[in-house]
């Protein structure tokens, strides 16, 4: 085609009606392809379409490799009536071959380059294969441990999570640029998915609109405001409503009060599975109410293919209206030039070239060193060079510890503990129980120097359909711990897992790291960070609760009427009787090597207006021999208002590298945006009053000054 007169328009006046009712429709490769190499997640089902029908679908989900991908788009346009090129989709959400630490572990970087670098690495990769479009970001915001999809999000907080979704979105997208080594984002679960009851992937979210626009809604708009092109529904009811049938989301504050013109897609199958949800009886009837509720695309199930155009002939629906969405859906395509080249990326030879190049090893290297978080250290890390060591546990041999949903990620490529600390163990083991230790293995513990345990969950406990209702150490872990603690000189816990895990059993350890899942260079990583190499520097995006019975624990909770504080014995207040409010390891926290201690908090005006900015200023020393990282944050309170506001907010981070014995002047800059907050209706808005803002090393360890704010 010549490529001035691709418009949407004119395309769109060359089709016929179902050909345009198959564009809002996405396919698994399975279906052209039974041998496709693709990996789908979630039940493929009979969806009861003919030939002549899988030949209008708009795009494909999941793609196994560059051949494939042209072998089927070859298939598709020679089959296809009207010559509309597919769109290939597929979830890249740690990488794609070179893998990233899992997202819960970039959020604990505190720095969104770090997000970013991950995604524009994954997108170079995935760009080789032909994939157009990644699932990812997941935005969703978590306060539930015992949720699977923990692991693939940003935590407990809505700055953060906004931030580090933004980074990824620019990252994937190259600032929006897309062409080249770059891949547009369908950013998910819109909305609230991370606020399942209890903790139970794809259970009832009921929440307040307060706390909607408050803490879940920013995410997704940041990462829009990023350059996502795609929105996916969450699989979840929201306020009584299925999100891919709630006109709610998907008009009212997407399209009109964000003004947004992403393209909207369910997530898998979740177009049929209304009907489950009780919200619409016959497919019939959630066709209809997909298409009036603002649904673009259906993943995986036919309920458009089949039972849209009914509703068109009975003039229910306007064929205006169909003729709208398949215009995004087209507009899209020309942006990705695929009427030029449908092939667009798919390159066997480049995928070979710089997949798990070098370079890209070592950018995965590098996130992992800021992503892991030292939760206790008394002094025995770093290790010495010479250090004898025992290594136990059963993440000690594995090679497989890349973490959940990298399918394209290969575990047997990279290294394991074992191999990279070879030079320095004196004996190593995978069991799992003290009792199964030899008599050899329990006499060469003793004599080590330090004993690494490489304990925690594996990549198959999290993930969608993960959940769990127990989050301590799997298979007794814990006891084991304590039986090493009791015979060996010092006990480091490696703790492995997509979720903050329950650790009060392991907090007197001589030290502790918690490594997530931390991709390609996973071992090599901890190696550098457990030798001071490198210096750890990530904090906690998460809570660690100190019992399932606190969660949810998060740090930007209200104060209550009642509320408690450390040592109170009045009785009637808000507090436990058989556990302390407080997590065990807050929001924020994580060690160095290094000793940072902060000074001299400054505010440029004691009282500012709605108008001014306030400069809040720090000094941050490093008070030790070595060179460090750290991510300074900045939270604020607002102590009166119209609507409760939460007792800490964080509204700012600087992570910034100090040299030994280097200090720094922090500067940070609050307008009205970071003062106000999401009213009932969605709008920002703030009031005259005092703050408090406070700069530190975590949540609870902070620096404080007040200040007013006057609304002229
Ligand atoms: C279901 C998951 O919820 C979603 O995150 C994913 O992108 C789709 N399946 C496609 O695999």
């Amino acid at each position: 085609m010549n490529s001035k007169r691709i418009t949407s328009n004119n395309i769109i006046k060359s089709m016929t009606l179902k050909e345009k009712i198959g564009q809002m429709t996405q396919l698994a490769p399975n279906l052209y392809n039974q041998h496709s190499e693709a990996v789908v997640y979630g039940a493929l089902r009979n969806l009861n379409l003919d030939e002549k029908k899988i030949y209008t679908a708009g795009s494909i989900l999941g793609i196994g490799s560059p051949t494939e991908m042209i072998n089927l788009q070859k298939q598709y346009l020679k089959n296809s009536t009207h010559q509309v090129p597919l769109v290939f989709m597929a979830d890249v959400i740690h990488g794609y071959k070179t893998i990233f630490p899992v997202p819960i572990a970039l959020a604990s970087s505190f720095n969104v380059d770090v997000a970013r670098t991950a995604a524009r690495i994954s997108a170079v990769e995935a760009y080789t294969s032909g994939i157009h479009v990644v699932f990812s970001p997941m935005c969703d915001l978590t306060r539930d441990p015992r949720w699977g999809r923990v692991v693939e999000g940003f935590g407990e907080d809505v700055y953060l999570t906004g931030e580090m979704s933004k980074a990824m979105v620019e990252g994937y997208t190259n600032y929006g640029k897309l062409g080249k080594d770059a891949v547009a984002c369908c950013i998910k679960h819109f909305a609230g998915y991370g606020a399942a009851e209890g903790g139970r992937d794809y259970n009832t979210v009921d929440m307040s609109r307060l706390s909607l626009f408050r803490d879940y809604l920013p995410a997704y708009k940041k990462a829009l405001d990023g350059g996502a092109d795609f929105i996916m529904t969450s699989f979840n009811t929201l306020d009584g409503i299925p999100s891919t049938i709630n006109s709610f989301l998907l008009k009212d504050v997407l399209r009109d009060k964000w003004g947004s013109k992403a393209i909207t897609i369910a997530d898998y199958d979740a177009l049929n599975q209304v009907i489950n949800h009780g919200a619409a009886e016959s497919q019939e009837e959630a066709a209809l109410k997909g298409i009036e509720a603002g649904l673009d695309i259906e993943m995986a199930s036919s309920v458009y293919m089949n039972k849209l155009e009914s509703w068109v002939e009975k003039n229910v629906v306007s064929e205006e209206k169909i003729n709208q969405v398949v215009s995004r859906l087209i507009d899209f395509k020309i942006k990705l030039g695929l009427f030029e080249n449908p092939y667009s990326g798919a390159d066997k030879e480049r995928e070979e070239l710089v997949s798990l190049s070098e370079e890209h090893l070592k950018m995965s290297k590098d996130t992992a060193l800021e992503s892991v978080v030292l939760l206790e250290n008394n002094g025995v890390l770093p290790l010495k060079k010479d250090s004898k060591i025992a290594l136990i546990g059963p993440f000690t041999k594995t090679r497989n510890f890349i973490g959940p949903w990298a399918w394209k990620g290969k575990h047997d490529i990279h290294s394991s503990l074992e191999e990279v600390f070879e030079e320095s163990i004196i004996v190593v083991s995978d069991k799992n129980r003290f009792e199964d230790l030899t008599e050899e293995e329990i006499s060469l513990i003793r004599q080590a120097d330090v004993c690494l345990m490489a304990l925690g969950e594996e990549d198959y406990l999290s993930g969608e359909a993960h959940s769990r209702s127990d989050i301590s150490l799997p298979n007794n872990q814990e006891e084991f711990y304590k039986s090493i603690k009791k015979i060996s000189k010092a006990v480091i816990p490696l703790i492995f897992g997509g979720r903050p895990l329950l650790l009060n059993g392991l907090k007197n350890a001589d030290a502790m790291m918690m490594c997530w899942f931390l991709g390609s260079q996973s071992s090599e990583a901890i190696h550098d960070l457990i030798f001071g190499i490198k210096n750890p520097s990530g904090k906690l995006p998460m809570s660690f609760p100190r019992n399932v019975g606190q969660i949810p624990v998060y740090y930007n909770h209200f104060n209550t009427g009642r509320p408690y504080y450390e040592g109170q014995v009045e009785m009637y207040v808000s507090k436990y009787l058989d556990v302390k409010n407080t997590p065990l390891y807050p929001f924020g926290y994580g060690l160095s090597y290094s000793k940072f201690e902060y000074s001299n908090l400054k505010v440029s005006k004691e009282r500012i207006t709605d108008k001014d900015e306030l400069i809040v200023s720090v000094i941050v020393s490093n008070k030790s021999d070595v060179l460090g990282g750290e991510a300074v944050q900045l939270y604020i309170r607002d102590y009166v208002s119209n609507v409760v506001r939460p007792v800490q907010e964080l509204k700012s981070i600087k992570k910034i590298w100090l040299d030994a014995n280097e200090s720094k002047v922090v500067e940070f800059t609050l307008n009205i945006e970071n003062l106000s907050y999401y009213n009932y209706q969605g709008n920002l808005t703030c009031e005259s009053g005092k703050f408090a803002v406070m700069v530190g090393t975590s949540s609870v360890n902070t620096l404080n000054k007040e200040f007013h704010l006057v609304v002229e």
